[in-house]
């Protein structure tokens, strides 16, 4: 009997992870998917509860830090992929604690390299995948788009160390032939995300009629791409991608922060019942992010022409459907809130308003 084809997913039990690894789990019984994760605050296993028990998945607890242990994986499992979605990847976090994004998502990044080079040999038929984000652009002004010829200029903790693991990916690739493909993303959306982004923070503090703090003027623009759509993505640059190309992933979606919290307001009214406007009455503009990013947008012609892929779903559709799921689950929302997790909602949402 011919090997399965095995894919490791490293960060799968984080929000876009667990999406990926559900979507591949489901999609291709005829594979195995060993998910890598440390479970740091932002992973959590329940995410991943519908596709446990699933013959072909498979969960490791490990640290992309820890090189023995990653060598020792390697030669335990034939990989013919990797999905590298293990990262630190909340901005604000960065700018408290930019070391933890050096080493997990620089250094990490190498670490996850170092392994697959020394057990791929002369990598035939073998992929290592590296998702990576839009902030490695920089900023734009009111007009333009992100290609994948733009150039680097990320601005915070966060978007320099995922730039620098672009880079990275690139030189294994020039320097020794890694076969490798990168996307670039835009913001995501949808169910299982930590509430310390902008939208389930702001859905449970509504739920919770707490404040709701936006940062600024609120008249920073973002493209928001709903998770599954994202998740899609990667599955047809996985098996479509060009070896050493770039992509970039976008919804077409863009919006003000403060157009998108309106939206949500209006929305949750709706979905809770309550008289519309009062939602909006919990909007406090607070403190800026330092060296905050004013507008990032991506042009996805290149993986719409080539590949095929687009959004399935625009943004109206998409953020009704997420905050009907967290209102739905409201137990996951509490246990990522509570024990172990409650220090890491808090200590975001802390003094803020
Ligand atoms: P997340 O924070 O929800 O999940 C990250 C996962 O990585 C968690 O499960 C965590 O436990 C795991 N992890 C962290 N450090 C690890 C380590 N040292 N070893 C093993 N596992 C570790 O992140 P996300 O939002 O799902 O993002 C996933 C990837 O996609 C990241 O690389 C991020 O840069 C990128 N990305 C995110 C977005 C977005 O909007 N969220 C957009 C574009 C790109
Ligand atoms: O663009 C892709 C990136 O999108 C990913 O690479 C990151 O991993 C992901 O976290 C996300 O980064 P952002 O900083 O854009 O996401 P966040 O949800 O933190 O913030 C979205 C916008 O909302 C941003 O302009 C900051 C603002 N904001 C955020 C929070 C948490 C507020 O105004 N108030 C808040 O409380």
């Amino acid at each position: 009997m011919s090997k399965k084809h095995t894919i490791l997913v490293t960060g799968g039990a984080g929000f876009i992870g667990s999406h990926l690894v559900r979507l591949f789990v489901n999609k291709y019984p005829d594979y195995h998917i060993v998910n890598l994760d440390k479970l740091t605050y932002a992973g959590n296993l329940a995410n991943l509860k519908d596709v446990e028990k699933s013959e072909n998945y498979t969960f490791v607890k490990g640290c992309i830090n820890d090189a023995p242990f990653l060598e020792k994986l390697f030669s335990d499992y034939d990989f013919d992929g990797v999905v590298h979605l293990a990262a630190e990847s909340h901005v604000d976090r960065s700018i408290s604690d930019p070391m933890s994004f050096i080493n997990t998502n620089i250094v990490g990044t190498v670490n996850l390299l170092n392994a697959a080079r020394g057990a791929w040999g002369d990598f035939k038929d073998k992929l290592f995948y590296h998702v990576s984000t839009d902030e490695v652009y920089g900023s734009l002004g009111d007009t333009g788009f992100f290609v994948e010829t733009t150039p680097y200029d990320p601005r915070s903790p966060y978007s320099a160390s995922k730039a620098s693991s672009d880079h990275l990916v690139r030189a294994y690739h020039h320097t020794y032939g890694m076969p490798m493909v990168i996307s670039n993303c835009s913001n995501n959306y949808g169910s299982y995300q930590f509430p310390e982004k902008l939208l389930p923070l702001f859905i449970n503090n509504i739920k919770n009629k707490k404040a709701l703090p936006v940062y600024g003027d609120g008249k920073y623009t973002r493209d928001w791409l709903w998770v599954n759509d994202h998740a899609s993505a990667i599955d047809v640059i996985y098996h479509k991608g060009k070896n050493g190309e770039t992509y970039n992933i976008g919804g077409n979606n863009e919006w003000k922060n403060i157009d998108l919290i309106h939206k949500l307001c209006d929305i949750m009214d709706e979905l809770l019942e309550r008289p519309m406007g009062s939602s909006r009455n919990l909007i406090a503009f607070v403190k800026d992010r330092p060296g905050h990013d004013r507008r990032y947008a991506i042009d996805a012609t290149k993986l719409k022409e080539e590949l095929g892929w687009e959004p399935s779903i625009q943004s109206e559709e998409g953020l009704r459907k997420t905050a009907e799921w967290y209102l739905a689950n409201e137990e996951w929302m509490t246990n990522i809130t509570s024990g172990a997790y409650k220090q890491y909602y808090e200590d975001m949402y802390a003094d803020r308003v």
